[in-house]
């Protein structure tokens, strides 16, 4: 059957992987009410078209932390990739390259920085759990700099892991075959077997909880790479953030993976593009599925958007070539949206384009 569109590959992937693996991937947190509100919010956004505009060329390219890219579609770090296909990290990095995209490394990639940099030319950025040995992470970040990579992605929402209850059902464990291969020759690249996640017990006994954003300090005074910070969700902690002096936002709840019953990311993107006030991009991730979610995330002030989950589970179905399908029926998806909406470019994508489920309260409201 012929595959049109991004979310098709998830039912294809969960026939061919086990059921650990699919389970790991595509799970959420506790009763996975994030999970599906990631979904759910932007099905609530509604559009504004504009008609009669002169759509014949259409320009969806964009730059982001000075690197133009195709387009505002980029991709997420998910982690342990080879789980998916043989070619894991590798197949995603070329996929992102040929596509003229950013794909972004996990710091628990079954491929290392060297790997993936060996693959070839392509713009990477490299996402950081933060270990309690500094050392290691030192050691990680000078190795992701001196691969090319251009940005540090510091996941500020993992001080433990999520309580997904089917990796506890599973007993979620990296299969043998595998190692977490930027720590490779060290202790900390294997996970071992215990009677509920492998990984949660990882993250317990590994990452360092007492991470603040002091530590965000320290992280620039040992790298001159950009720092995007991943896991905002609210003004609060976008002007701390601003403060600290890093380069972008990411609105996330990691894939809705960590606290359950956070807002969707959709949901919470205005509150943060209002704080920021324009002094940096932000970013979104979180159940972007369609071309018209992209459009939503950027009507709303986002300078691009990431996706997770497609990219596992079609490099799970078609490796490489899945990987590279998803971002090009993303890309098209995207380009009909702005089409069909009247933009041409991504600075005539305005807030007047869309309308939220907010807009619609105050519109009755002032009517009354
Ligand atoms: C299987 C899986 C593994 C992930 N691994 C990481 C990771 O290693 N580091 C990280 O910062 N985020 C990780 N994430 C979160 C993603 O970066 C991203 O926030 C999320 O997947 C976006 O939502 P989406 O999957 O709905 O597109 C992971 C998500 C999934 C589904």
């Amino acid at each position: 059957m012929e595959i049109t569109n991004i979310s098709e590959y998830e039912a294809i992937a969960k026939k061919k992987l086990p059921k650990m693996i699919f389970d790991y991937y595509a799970s959420g947190a506790e009763d996975q009410w994030t999970l599906q509100e990631n979904r759910n919010a932007f099905s609530r956004i509604l559009f504004r078209q504009r008609i009669l505009i002169d759509v014949s060329k259409i320009d969806i390219s964009t730059t982001v932390l000075g690197f133009k890219i195709s387009m505002p579609i980029m991709i997420a770090p998910t982690a342990m990739q080879k789980m998916a296909h043989p070619d894991g990290e590798c197949a995603t990095a070329r996929a992102a390259s040929s596509s003229g995209t950013i794909m972004t490394l996990s710091s628990w990639a079954t491929s290392s920085v060297d790997e993936v940099a060996s693959t070839g030319p392509g713009i990477r950025f490299f996402q950081l759990y933060v270990y309690k040995d500094r050392k290691v992470v030192e050691q990680l970040v000078r190795r992701a700099e001196r691969a090319g990579f251009k940005a540090i992605v510091l996941t500020a929402d993992t001080p433990q892991l999520g309580r997904r209850e089917s990796d506890i059902k599973n007993r979620f464990n990296l299969p043998s075959h595998l190692t977490l291969k930027n720590f490779e020759g060290l202790e900390i690249s294997k996970m071992y077997e215990t009677n509920d996640s492998g990984l949660a017990s990882y993250v317990s006994s590994q990452i360092d909880r007492t991470l603040s954003w002091k530590d965000v300090k320290w992280l620039q005074s040992i790298t001159s790479m950009p720092i995007l910070v991943k896991g905002v969700m609210n003004a609060e902690d976008t002007l701390l953030a601003i403060e600290t002096g890093v380069a972008g936002i990411i609105v996330s709840n990691h894939g809705a993976r960590q606290l359950d019953y956070i807002p969707a990311t959709i949901s919470c993107l205005e509150e943060v593009v209002k704080a920021a006030q324009g002094r940096v991009p932000v970013f979104l991730d979180g159940g972007v599925r369609r071309g018209t979610d992209v459009f939503k995330a950027l009507a709303l002030g986002a300078a691009g958007i990431f996706i997770g989950r497609p990219v596992l589970y079609s490099l799970a179905v078609d490796g490489e070539a899945g990987v590279r399908n998803v971002l090009k029926m993303l890309r098209d998806e995207f380009e009909l949206t702005m089409t069909l909406a009247g933009c041409v470019s991504l600075k005539t994508i305005t807030r007047n384009h869309i309308i939220t489920e907010e807009d619609m309260i105050r519109n009755s409201m002032s009517r009354l």
